[in-house]
């Protein structure tokens, strides 16, 4: 479904106030994700996992490099696609409008796509499978725990129906209790859905939980792919060192 081939992404940089300097952060990064699959993503904070999730939803272009999204260049795909991609980030405290209520916020990729008849019967849906109350509909975001907040995006990433989501980091600022209960929940999702993920995050363990194949980025580059049940066959040092960390708490 999706395909990332050879894709180099670097910025400019000021050294100083005169000097200008090109930093870059992908390397040739090659991999696919096929139909259905989801796909874990691990690299250390500063590695360009962001950086790579705003190329495949086509925000950014990379520098040289392409991709693919069904045979079609992402960014003509998304164009003939719309709804049909998107993405969970980690902060959603600045990802949604927080003068919006509930309501308002899982409706607007819907209404962005001029769907609207039969709005309420889908979002009281949509909150249903993310397991939230109806008793929420009119809050606002700071009336919401952090918890319920990402549920709420979670809702709306999922309100268009998307056939690839790229989660970036959506359950890093959780605590421990509340991501495992997304991770069921988003496990259940995927088999209900069948939904293809990207999924970004800095853990092994949530990635090993949800994932049928993990990429490893390092240095800009992926040095390992290894699908979750061999991941004891890794040879690349950095995939062996994470390993190893996780090992000893029973990963
Ligand atoms: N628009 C930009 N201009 C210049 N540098 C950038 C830009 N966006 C990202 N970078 C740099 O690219 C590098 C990778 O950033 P990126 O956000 O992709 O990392 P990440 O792997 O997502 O990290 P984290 O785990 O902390 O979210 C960083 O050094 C960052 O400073
Ligand atoms: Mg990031």
């Amino acid at each position: 479904m999706l395909e990332v081939k050879d894709a180099y992404k670097s910025y400019f940089t000021y050294g100083s106030l005169f000097s200008r300097k090109s930093q870059d952060i992908l390397r040739g990064v090659t991999f696919s994700v096929g139909q259905g699959e989801c796909v874990g993503l691990i690299g250390e904070s500063g590695s360009g996992k962001s950086t790579l999730s705003r190329l495949i939803l086509g925000l950014e272009q990379p520098s040289s490099g392409e991709i693919f999204m069904e045979g079609e260049s992402i960014i003509a795909w998304s164009k003939s696609h719309r709804g049909q991609m998107s993405v969970v980030f980690q902060d959603y405290t600045t990802s949604i409008n927080s003068r919006f209520t509930v309501q308002e916020i899982i409706a607007e990729p819907l209404s962005a796509l001029k769907k609207s008849d039969k709005l309420t019967t889908l979002i009281l849906e949509l909150l249903d499978k993310v397991e939230l109350p109806t008793t929420l509909l009119k809050r606002y975001p700071h009336e919401l725990s952090g918890g319920q907040l990402q549920r709420v995006c979670l809702a709306r990433s999922i309100s268009t129906q998307p056939r690839f989501i790229v989660f970036d980091e959506a359950l890093s600022s959780l605590d421990v209790s509340v991501q495992s209960q997304i991770l069921k929940l988003l496990r259940n999702l995927k088999n209900d859905l069948n939904m293809t993920y990207l999924f970004i995050a800095h853990d092994l363990q949530t990635i090993t939980n949800l994932c049928d194949k993990v990429l490893f980025l390092y240095q800009g580059r992926i040095v390992e792919q290894l699908r979750t049940s061999e991941l004891f066959k890794a040879k690349s040092e950095y995939a062996k060192n994470l390993l190893a960390s996780v090992i000893p708490f029973g990963g």
